[in-house]
């Protein structure tokens, strides 16, 4: 018997991993993040699983229902929206299993900046204008913050800025960004990315307030930087004409040209 964490995607029931859906379907007990998590994703569970929403539990719960499944030999698929990585809370549930000594694998997924991009259409780090991308996000009710990570001081860095978990906080987000990156800095919002409902709010660190729509709230993802207005960007050297590499040597004497593999 198993626990399997698995990254649930941003929402699309078809943004998962192979790997994901294959052990959501063939685990008969599934526990799964429901204030993030759609129920569409559940579709992919046996007919007869076990499903459980553990949106209103408590840790003691959760572990509890899984130390209940272990007991009785059943593989547990434990769903947490995007990816585990950031912000899924997995941390603190392998400690617990490590302690138990109750075995578990862990399978990556989609996470919600990438499927924010994607919405969007942009890449994030375009040469010569952003080649960083920083995962963050302001305090919250329940979260402050370590002290250094602040959104003034990744704004002095110029990077690319997802910001996570900070819709109700905009207001704050483009008055700490506005002196790094100037009121004209593009912004976009997306809400829900990838879920049928999915809205994308394009404008500027100036002008976003007033452009929200009403009703955006929760699941959404800001995203700042230069880049995401860039048309000017230079093109990469990879793929370059003159550019002289591994799979693709220039001439003859190139030090590239004694690699037999150039089928590029
Ligand atoms: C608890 S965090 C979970 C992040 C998740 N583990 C990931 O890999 O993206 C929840 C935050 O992620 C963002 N988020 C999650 N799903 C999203 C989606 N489909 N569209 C936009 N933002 C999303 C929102 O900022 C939301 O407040």
């Amino acid at each position: 018997m198993s626990v399997h964490f698995i990254g649930a995607g941003p929402g699309a029931p078809d943004l998962l991993t192979l790997r994901g859906r294959d052990l959501i379907a063939r685990c008969p007990v599934c526990l799964y993040a429901g204030s993030l998590v759609p129920e569409a994703v559940l579709a992919h569970c046996p007919p007869e699983a076990r499903i459980v929403n553990t949106a209103p539990m408590d840790l003691d719960t959760i572990m509890a229902e899984i130390t209940q499944a272990h007991a009785e030999g059943l593989d547990i698929a434990r769903l947490h929206s995007g990816d585990l990585s950031v912000w899924s809370a997995m941390g603190e549930q392998l400690r617990r299993l490590d302690a138990m000594g109750i075995p578990y694998t862990v399978t990556p997924g989609v996470p919600a900046f990438a499927a924010a991009a994607a919405a969007l259409g942009t890449e994030l780090t375009l040469p010569g204008v952003a080649q960083s991308v920083v995962l963050t996000r302001t305090p919250g009710r329940a979260s402050t913050m370590p002290e250094g990570e602040t959104l003034a001081a990744f704004g002095a860095t110029g990077s690319m800025l997802a910001i996570h978990l900070s819709i109700q906080n905009l207001a704050q987000v483009t008055a700490d960004l506005i002196p790094h990156y100037g009121a004209d800095c593009p912004v976009a919002v997306v809400w829900r990315a990838s879920w049928p409902d999915e809205r994308v709010v394009r404008a500027t660190l100036a002008t976003i307030e007033a452009a929200m729509p009403e009703g955006i709230e929760r699941t959404a993802l800001i995203l700042v930087g230069p880049a995401l207005g860039e048309t000017e960007f230079t093109e990469s050297r990879l793929y370059a004409t003159d550019y002289d590499r591994r799979y693709r040597p220039q001439t003859a004497d190139s030090p590239w040209a004694a690699w037999s593999d150039n089928d590029d």
